[in-house]
Parts: C-alpha cells; structure tokens; sequence
C-alpha cells in the first residue's frame, strides 16, 4: 500500500508546490514508484512538470465527480518512477459538487478514488491549494500525514493554528490515522534576521516535528534559492534543472528523512 503525504498550509505562495514536486521528484530518484496528485485548480504542479492544457484531456476534477477513474487521467513524466495526476482551472467547479446536499461523505471522496492506485505507488503526494476548503479537507482525510512548509518571512506563523485545528478535528472524527509529519521551512535567507527569527520560533515550538537528517544536525530548511525559482518555467523539478544546486540538496534530504520512515 503507498503512504500518502499531502503538502498543505491554507497560506498562498509558501511553497507547497515547490515541495510536493520536489520531494516528489527526489523520491523517485531515490527508485520509489511515486504519484504526484495535483488537486488545486492553479494546477501548478501540473505546470512545474512541463504540461501544458492540450496536454491532456482529463483531469482530477473528472475523477472526483466520477466521470473518469484515476487510472485513466495519470500521465508519465519524463522522470522514470514518477507519474502525475494533473489538475485543471475547472477543478474550481467541484466545490458546488462537494456542497451538493445529496452528496453524502463529501470528505472522503479522494480517499475512495485513491484504492484504486493505492498498489502502484510506494507514496502518494499530494499538492493542496491556499485554502481550508473541501478540497484540502479531502485530501487531508485521504492522507496518512502533512507536511506544513512555512515561509521564513513575517507572518509565516499566522494562520497555523487554525491549520492545526483542523488537523486535530479530522484526526477525532474521520481520519484518526492522520499525523502532522513536519513542519519545513522554505526560503530561508540566511542573511535575514526575518528568516533567522522564524526559524528560531519554529524550534521553539515545533522542535520535534521539524525535520533531520542525522540526529543533533540542524534541521533541514530550504533556502531561497534562484534555481527553485527558476525550474517550474523549464518544465523540471529543482533536482533536474540544477541537480547540484542547494535547492536540490534541501529536497534531497527530505526524502531521506521520508523514505527512513
Ligand atoms: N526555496 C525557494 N527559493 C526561491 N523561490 C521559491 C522557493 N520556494 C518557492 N519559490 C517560489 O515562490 C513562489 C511560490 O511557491 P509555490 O508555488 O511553491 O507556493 P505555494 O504554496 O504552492 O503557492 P499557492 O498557495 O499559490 O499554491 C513560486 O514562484 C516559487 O517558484
Ligand atoms: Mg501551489
């Protein structure tokens, strides 16, 4: 059975999906079967690896409202071992499908629609979109854990608690398996004191839930970094485009820490 991670924060441009095709693309490099299953209607992720809209002709929106299986919408990437799920502006529509009040267990649609892949991947990643929605409701509910990336800049912290809320509330009633995996830092400036001060807080409070590679290693934390910036726009995860890079690196051992379990 695969794990499935969601990568969520209802905070927009953090890094979620710089995250979820990174680590996604990085465990792949590491030899596990890995989908990424992109459920925002940005569709960014779908992006970042270098599909465009003639690409393909369905989407997740057409699994979620049952027109399509999700066998049947997963594409091949360039990167041997990772397959993509991808997404679609339309995806929008399927908040009023979610609403309807016929629609019974309206958080556990995606969790359904997953069994149906769940023996071909070793992991299963899933970028969510800048809300507490019913689409990041459904894909928490279909997660075995979160990672929350945080941005190393002023506000970075607000807004947590109520992500946090919602991830205790989910974990009582319907997805009592779902844990906080950790928190990780994006974009840090070493040379800011912002970033320094986040950083700082972010020990304080979540020291154990940030993540190591080795015990008593400081915890890893990526930087701001141009070649991120860059990659999406040549259709490439960071560990691609600039394999060497420090981007890539932070990635990298964030599938270490993952495929350790
Ligand atoms: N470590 C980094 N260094 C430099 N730029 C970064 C880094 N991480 C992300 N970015 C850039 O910051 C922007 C926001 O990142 P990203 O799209 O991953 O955030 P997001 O949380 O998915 O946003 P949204 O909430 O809109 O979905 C993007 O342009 C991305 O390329
Ligand atoms: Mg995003």
């Amino acid at each position: 059975m695969s794990e499935v991670i969601s990568i969520a924060n209802q905070k927009g441009g953090v890094g979620k999906t710089t995250t979820a095709v990174n680590l996604a693309a990085s465990l792949a490099e590491k030899g596990k079967k890995v989908l990424l299953l992109d459920i925002d209607p940005q569709s960014n992720a779908t992006t970042s690896l270098g599909f465009s809209r003639s690409d393909y002709e369905y989407n997740i929106y057409h699994v979620l409202i049952g027109s399509k299986q999700l066998s049947e919408i997963i594409l091949k990437t360039d990167i041997p071992n990772l397959k993509l799920a991808p997404s679609n502006i339309g995806l929008v529509g399927i908040e009023k499908e979610f609403y309807s009040p016929t629609r019974k267990n309206r958080e556990l649609i995606l969790k359904e629609k997953l069994k149906e892949v769940a023996s071909d991947f070793d992991f299963i990643i899933i970028d969510s979109p800048p809300a507490l929605g019913p689409i990041t409701i459904n894909a928490l509910s279909a997660s075995d854990s979160v990672i929350i990336p945080i941005q190393c800049e002023f506000f970075a912290l607000e807004g947590l608690a109520q992500l946090l809320n919602t991830v205790s509330l989910l974990k009582k009633t319907i997805n009592p398996k779902l844990k906080i995996k950790g928190f990780l830092p994006t974009m840090y400036s070493a040379q800011n004191n912002l970033s320094k001060q986040v950083l700082a807080d972010l020990s304080h409070h979540f020291k154990d839930k940030l993540f190591h590679v080795k015990k008593n290693q400081e915890c890893i934390v990526v930087p701001r970094n141009v070649k991120i910036a860059e990659s999406p726009s040549f259709g490439k995860p960071v560990t691609l485009y600039a394999t060497d890079s420090k981007g890539s690196v932070a990635y990298r051992d964030l599938a270490t820490v993952i495929v350790r379990g």
